[in-house]
């Protein structure tokens, strides 16, 4: 299916209103300047660069970074952005259409993709967004996230049991395209209800989006399978619908109520945040569990710990803080106003950080230590405020239930290599490949201790 074109309406972004104004290009560059320079500043490990940012202050001009933008540094600072009614949510203009030439198909592709992208509530202000979120918060409900919580039991034992069955234990085996891959793409298509989609093609719809997204600047064959791939899903969406072929609990069959209540206003509209989902719930988890793991195997004395489950639970918010699978998100300035004594503009690009608010030492005690036992409130890599993420519970109960029952089986699990690569997105932080050893103690390479020592970016 091409996507619907004529998809308009109060969330969609017009190229015009997301271009850049000139006029910014004539700011004074910021300190930040130097750090944003290269491809973006989040590359690598970024906790130093973010660290001499707030020493600077709590608000940096960066104009290396999408055409120029604020970056805000602070826990106090990002937290009162994203609760802050002058910054909007709508960004997707910018986002899609930035090296796409005019009248080429690639840029066909981006328009109809921002389009549909730009009616999801996570891009949406006042009133489209409060009317999405009580039409999305039912699938979310406490009971419904407990109800799911065996059937993500069940599908993190059957990836255990692929794995044992599939790799000898004394071979080494990728733990994110074996594991942490597969286990968010199969929760978002039960949770979503598509009974008939079988997992092959949904991981391929999260990979194919996955891509483009993760593409510092995504290629003409990136775009083009991200396109393809939620054209295909959302014409599996429009049949599942049609022909009734719904689990009645899920998302999709909850959405389809709400449109015949009038609070979703459009099949495109459902469709939005459905799309939303496959990259607002995949590439995020995925990092999650690939990077707790990682750390988790860096020191002695962390994994076996969390045999205990009340462990895992306190575990799994200090791994979030400690490093963030989404590194920072956008608002633009919907009026001029003064932001900590900077003069913002109408259409200013504001980047709150909210892998540098997870380590403000004003907020946390030894800021820069992974603390497994630090008593910790939730951290900020969910966001606050109205777009705060709604999957939270979900992202808690898979990555508890996850992680618990890993150690469970292998207690004795181990790193197979070094440095491990990072991806290089800027807006997510996660490892591209974490080859692990399963066996016991005497099985497998023995890996030394790493000391601060920063993740490699490169294979
Ligand atoms: C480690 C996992 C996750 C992280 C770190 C994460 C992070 C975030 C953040 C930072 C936001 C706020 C963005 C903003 O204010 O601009 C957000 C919003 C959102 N997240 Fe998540 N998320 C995760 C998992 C999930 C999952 C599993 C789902 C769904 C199945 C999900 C669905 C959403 C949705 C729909 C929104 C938009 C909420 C709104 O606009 O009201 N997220 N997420």
């Amino acid at each position: 299916m091409e996507f619907d074109a004529t998809i308009q309406g109060d969330g969609a972004e017009t190229e015009k209103s997301s271009t850049i104004r000139d006029d910014m290009q004539t700011r004074p560059p910021a300190t930040a300047a130097a750090i944003a320079r290269g491809n973006h500043p989040f590359h690598g490990d970024p906790y130093a660069r973010y660290q001499a940012l707030r020493l600077q202050g709590p608000i940096h001009w960066a104009p290396d970074l999408f055409g120029g933008a604020w970056l805000l540094t602070t826990f106090d600072g990002v937290q009162a952005a994203l609760k802050d009614p002058r910054l909007s949510a709508q960004r997707t203009g910018g986002w899609v259409m930035r090296h796409a030439l005019r009248g080429s198909p690639e840029r066909k592709r981006l328009t109809a993709m921002q389009r549909l992208f730009a009616r999801a509530m996570l891009f949406v202000d006042k009133p489209a967004h409060p009317r999405l979120r009580s039409a999305m918060q039912h699938a979310f409900r406490p009971a419904r996230i407990e109800a799911l919580r065996a059937q993500v039991a069940g599908l993190v034992h059957d990836l255990i049991e692929d794995i044992e069955r599939r790799v000898p234990a004394t071979a080494s085996f990728d733990f994110i395209e074996r594991f942490a891959t597969p286990l968010p793409s199969r929760v978002i298509s039960r949770f979503l209800g598509m009974r008939a989609v079988d997992d092959t093609r949904f991981l391929s719809w999260s990979s194919g989006l996955a891509a483009f997204l993760g593409a510092v600047e995504p290629t003409a064959d990136e775009t083009r399978v991200a396109h393809d791939s939620l054209a295909a899903m959302s014409d599996e969406i429009d049949r599942c619908i049609r022909a009734g072929d719904l689990e009645e609990d899920g998302l999709i069959a909850s959405l389809v109520e709400a449109q015949a209540q009038g609070r979703i206003e459009s099949r495109e509209e459902l469709l939005a945040q459905c799309v939303m989902l496959l990259f607002a719930g995949h590439e995020t988890t995925r990092h999650l569990l690939g990077t707790a793991v990682y750390w988790l195997l860096q020191e002695p004395g962390r994994w076996r710990p969390l045999e205990d489950r009340a462990r895992v639970r306190t575990s799994v918010r200090e791994l979030l803080r400690w490093d963030s699978p989404v590194q920072f998100t956008g608002r633009r300035a919907n009026c001029d106003f003064d932001l900590f004594g900077v003069a913002l503009r109408r259409g200013d690009l504001v980047l709150p950080l909210l892998g540098s608010a997870n380590r403000d030492p004003a907020r946390y005690e030894a800021a820069n230590r992974l603390d497994l036992d630090r008593p910790l409130g939730m951290p900020l890599s969910f966001g606050s405020g109205p777009h705060v993420c709604i999957g939270a519970a979900l992202t808690l109960m898979e990555a508890e239930c996850a992680l618990g029952e890993l150690v469970r089986r292998w207690p004795d699990l181990r790193m197979a290599e070094h440095s491990p690569p990072w991806i290089e997105a800027p807006l997510y932080r996660g490892l591209r490949r974490l080859e692990l050893h399963r066996g016991t103690s005497s099985e497998g390479p023995a890996i030394p201790r790493l000391v601060g020592t920063a993740p490699s970016t490169k294979p």
